[in-house]
């Protein structure tokens, strides 16, 4: 990485945060009540209110159908909202068109790429789209494009480009014009694991570095677990649950602890011991297992009781909640794998050729 510019060329984005009226005004998103219906459709978003802190960097996670693309769709003036209102970057979406799009990024879920360019050439119509010199534009798009690791294939046409390629390019010409606030679309759906990853990075520097405001969609709990601050779940239209990843799962998914005892004849009574702590839980051969009422601080007690018991363990896990857990305590139903799902959870996918 060769941060030292890059980093000069962005520091006033994060400076500025929590200035203005409100206090998302600066770098934030404000939401309030956006409903977007449509005529011979579902209610797609359906009364949605939320926040994003400048610098933060938001996931909005949900399964297909869900809602993501069209929040994203309204929140970046593509569509207007039926109803409610929303503030990007200070600025209302509906009055104030121009000046949000000024202060956004976005990569939008169907990258709209010209096969029949290369990504030097995107990157010069991009920049001469938002008006900016076109000295100034070499240099940015040098950078952006050394950032995303596309030097290399820089002048060759995009109808080439792997998935993963035309991600990072479509990212890389968010970027050209400096926003302090970027939309990604399910940026990583369909890549190798290796793109995901790099992605992954670069989302993350982004923010910490440059202090760049970023909300994220994605179907996948891994992505918005390893990359959000703080999560929304949105089902149906809805949200259905938000806050920090941490804070979700110790709300909802109580942790599991599965024991195994050292003679196999203690089972039975190993399993009595833990019902004490909570419900019982399906457990692979040879253990027992319980979601534990009071979640990991009981472990200690556990142990002591086993041992009050003389029984001798083998060995004990506790598995921690997932974002999964969450999803189906609120909605009944798994986030991976529903039905309709047009990209294969994660582990299908990696087990593809990139
Ligand atoms: N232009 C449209 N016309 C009618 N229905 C739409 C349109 N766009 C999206 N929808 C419907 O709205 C719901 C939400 O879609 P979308 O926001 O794309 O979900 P997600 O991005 O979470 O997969 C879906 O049921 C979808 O079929
Ligand atoms: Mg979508």
């Amino acid at each position: 990485m060769s941060g030292g510019n890059a980093g000069e060329a962005n520091e006033r984005n994060g400076g500025n945060a929590g200035e203005g009226s409100g206090g998302y005004g600066g770098n934030g998103i404000e939401v309030e009540g956006l409903v977007r219906e449509f005529k011979k459709g579902p209610r797609a978003v359906d009364g949605i209110d939320l926040r994003v802190k400048p610098g933060e960097i938001y996931g909005f996670l949900g399964p297909n159908g869900a809602g993501k693309s069209t929040t994203v769709h309204m929140l970046t003036t593509l569509l207007p909202p039926t109803a409610g209102t929303a503030r990007v970057a200070g600025h209302d979406i509906i009055k104030e068109g121009p000046a949000v799009r000024d202060a956004i990024g976005v990569a939008l879920q169907e990258a709209a790429l010209d096969p029949f360019l290369t990504a030097h050439e995107h990157m010069r119509l991009q920049a001469g789209m938002h008006g900016i010199p076109k000295a100034e534009a070499r240099r940015r798009g040098e950078r952006l494009i050394e950032r995303v690791g596309l030097s290399e294939a820089a002048d060759r046409k995009v109808g080439g480009y792997s998935g993963g390629m035309k991600r990072r390019l479509d990212l890389a010409l968010a970027l050209v014009h400096e926003p302090r606030i970027l939309f990604l679309d399910e940026p990583t759906t369909g890549l190798d694991v290796q793109s995901r990853t790099a992605l992954w990075d670069e989302v993350g520097r982004l923010a910490s570095s440059h202090g760049v405001t970023v909300f994220l969609t994605t179907q996948y709990l891994e992505e918005a677990d390893a990359l959000a601050d703080r999560v929304g779940i949105i089902d149906d239209g809805r949200i259905v649950a938000e806050g920090t990843p941490d804070v979700l799962k110790a709300e909802i998914g109580r942790p599991t602890v599965e024991a195994a005892p050292a003679e196999a004849d203690a089972l039975e009574r190993m399993g009595a011991v833990l019902e004490r702590f909570g419900q019982r839980s399906p457990a692979p051969q040879g253990s027992a297992a319980v979601r534990l009422d009071a979640g990991t601080g009981e472990l200690a007690e556990v142990v002591r009781a086993l041992d009050a018991a003389k029984i001798r363990v083998a060995n004990l896990e506790i598995h921690a909640p997932t974002l999964d857990d969450v999803f189906l305590a609120k909605t009944g139903k798994h986030l991976e794998g529903s039905a309709d799902s047009a990209a294969p959870p994660t582990g299908e996918l990696e087990a593809l050729p990139a």
